[in-house]
């Protein structure tokens, strides 16, 4: 065979093999194998060296179309392989419609949220706003120009967490009628606040150490007992329904004269009594009374011309009343399936 001949052979073998090669890998063995270093192309070429000039120059320009022809058969494979694996690909990652769609896990509003956007719908429309006051608070808000001065015996049913001597994690929202009070400068006021409060009390079915209250304050020229009893009951109506009964009973607030505390009758034994209401059938919801002149003159009211009725709900009391649930607890040990019943 000539050498001519030759030459003719391996382009034909060439392109033949090229051809069938299905994967990028194989086709790079295959380039290696005609065009690499130790490749037939190279073998051919060291067996130039026994010809005459001539021949060399008109073989090696023979050789180096055919390496260019090699090279043309391979990268047209590799666009053809190139190809086939985009299509494989896009194949294997086609969108099955009809295939059912992952459940996205929606949360809820906490039951306790849910219970204070309720009672302040309800002021909203009696014509009160909103109003907010800091967790941290100092001894002369929570205390001192609420009537509670160093010293008072009151101040034990409200032992709380200190920061400092003067400051402290206030025991009620009550503080937020003397911050409320400074601002308005003597005007009339009808706030409610509602906020987180702590007390030093041990934890049980009804007590928590951390919990929420509703403060409401209204100061007027012309404000009364009756005014508070009428609010009261409003809400009660609107929270618990008809069929549940609430009582008024004389109490002590130093802030307040003369005090109230209001109770609903248990949810749990329906007034029969158990160990939520303690046996005796009612579960108190709230204080309240008619502002006390010293805290009104304290906060730069002329208590011969202003008066004003304020109270303290306990939001978790009314929702474990409306709700029927048996332990404050529940609300604050996060367990989802407690949690989920009040979507
Ligand atoms: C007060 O905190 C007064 N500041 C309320 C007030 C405001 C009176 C304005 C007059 C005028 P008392 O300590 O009773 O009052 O608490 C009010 C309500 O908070 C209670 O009726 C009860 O529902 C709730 N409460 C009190 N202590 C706890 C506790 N440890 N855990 C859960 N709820 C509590």
């Amino acid at each position: 065979m000539s050498i001519l001949e030759k030459l003719q052979k391996i382009k034909a073998e060439a392109e033949e093999s090229i051809y069938l090669q299905k994967t990028l890998h194989d086709l790079h063995q295959e380039k290696a194998k005609y065009l690499g270093k130790k490749g037939v192309m190279a073998d051919f070429m060291k067996m130039m060296k026994d010809a005459t000039p001539e021949e060399r120059k008109e073989l090696g320009k023979m050789s180096n179309d055919i390496k260019k022809a090699i090279s043309s058969y391979i990268d047209e494979q590799k666009q053809i392989i190139e190809e086939l694996e985009i299509n494989a690909k896009l194949a294997s990652e086609t969108i099955d419609v009809t295939l059912p769609g992952k459940e996205v896990k929606r949360g809820s509003i906490h039951i306790l949220t849910q219970v204070i956007e309720e009672i302040e719908d309800l002021f909203l429309g009696m014509g009160y706003t909103v109003e907010e006051g800091p967790e941290i608070e100092n001894d002369e808000y929570n205390f001192e120009k609420l009537n509670l001065p160093k010293d008072h015996p009151a101040r034990d049913m409200q032992d709380t967490f200190y920061i400092t001597e003067e400051s402290l994690l206030r025991t009620h929202t009550s503080p937020v009628q003397v911050r409320t009070m400074l601002r308005a400068e003597g005007k009339p006021i009808k706030i409610i606040c509602p906020g987180k409060v702590y007390r030093r009390d041990d934890d049980d079915a009804t007590h928590s150490h951390q919990f929420m209250q509703i403060e409401g304050l209204v100061i007027d020229k012309i404000t009364t007992l009756s005014d508070l009893k009428g609010t009261l009951q409003e809400v009660a109506r609107k929270m618990f329904g008809s069929d549940r009964e609430i009582r008024l009973r004389p109490s002590y607030f130093p802030f307040t004269e003369p005090s109230v505390e209001v109770d609903v009758t248990c949810s749990n034994c329906d007034g029969k009594g158990c160990s939520m209401c303690k046996g005796t059938g009612w579960i108190e919801i709230l204080g309240a009374g008619m502002v006390h002149r010293n805290v009104l003159e304290a906060c730069g009211y002329n208590s011969e011309e202003y008066q004003g009725f304020a109270f303290g709900m306990g939001v978790e009391r009314i929702a474990m009343l409306k709700h029927g649930i048996d332990d404050i607890r529940h609300f604050y040990t996060n367990d989802i399936r407690f949690l989920k019943q009040f979507k």
